[in-house]
């Protein structure tokens, strides 16, 4: 079985996957719980705090595996330095024996349906809370929040060999225009464009995505999760 639900920026909304909030007495670790980014579970800069450490534990003593791709609020340096792995067709950082994060522009192959990935956000609460400062960065805030060319390059290359059909599409931001319905004042990015663009050029069932703190139905099949847990 395959679950998904939005940010869990832990320590502060990972209690959603507690026992009291979605039961999974009944699960195995051969089914998962898809993190539409925010994950938050790689954090701190001076490397694992007691919080990570038990958090993970934690999750990793679920009866589930925990799959998340990264939204703006993981440490990158710190994530990117895990053991890279192929894993069901794609590309995933190992962070402990059943939890992956599932890597930017990768097509997994879940259960018989296919998934493609492309984490990433822009932080739109850089400033006071998380600085823009030289000190800031790397710290609370990374660049690499953003895919690169190359990772987006990747996601168009891997799709194409999928013919640019695929089951599901997960996201941690949405296309720009759906978030110009939204919001009407927002003007997106150039991640936001580059979904605009897989959106148009992409066949899939159902897009999930995180990032917003909602839980909505957009149109062209969206779906915007954040504390509902959904069964796929
Ligand atoms: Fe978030």
């Amino acid at each position: 079985m395959i679950y998904l639900t939005g940010d869990t920026h832990i320590p502060f909304d990972i209690n959603k996957l507690s026992s009291s909030n979605f039961d999974s007495n009944h699960l195995t670790k051969d089914d998962y719980v898809i993190i539409c980014g925010d994950f938050g579970g790689i954090w701190n800069y001076k490397g694992p705090d007691k919080e990570e450490i038990y958090w993970l534990a934690w999750l990793e003593e679920k009866p589930f595996t925990t799959l998340f791709i990264d939204g703006n609020h993981e440490n990158f340096t710190r994530l990117y330095k895990f053991e890279e792995m192929n894993w069901h067709g794609g590309r995933i950082h190992k962070i402990r024996n059943s939890i992956f994060h599932l890597m930017r522009g990768q097509v997994f192959e879940i259960e018989g349906h296919t998934f493609f990935t492309m984490g990433g956000g822009t932080s739109i609460d850089r400033g006071p809370m998380r600085g823009t400062t030289e000190q800031d960065q790397y710290r609370i805030w990374w660049p690499e929040e953003i895919p690169s060319e190359e990772e987006m390059q990747e996601g168009r290359d891997n799709l194409k060999k999928y013919n640019n059909k695929v089951d599901y599409i997960i996201t941690h931001c949405m296309p720009k225009s759906e978030l110009k319905k939204m919001f009407s004042f927002a003007s997106g990015d150039k991640l936001n464009e580059y979904h605009e663009e897989i959106m148009n050029t992409v066949e899939y069932k159902h897009w999930y995505c995180g990032h917003y703190h909602k839980d909505i139905d957009l149109d062209n099949n969206i779906t915007i999760l954040f504390n509902n847990i959904i069964h796929l």
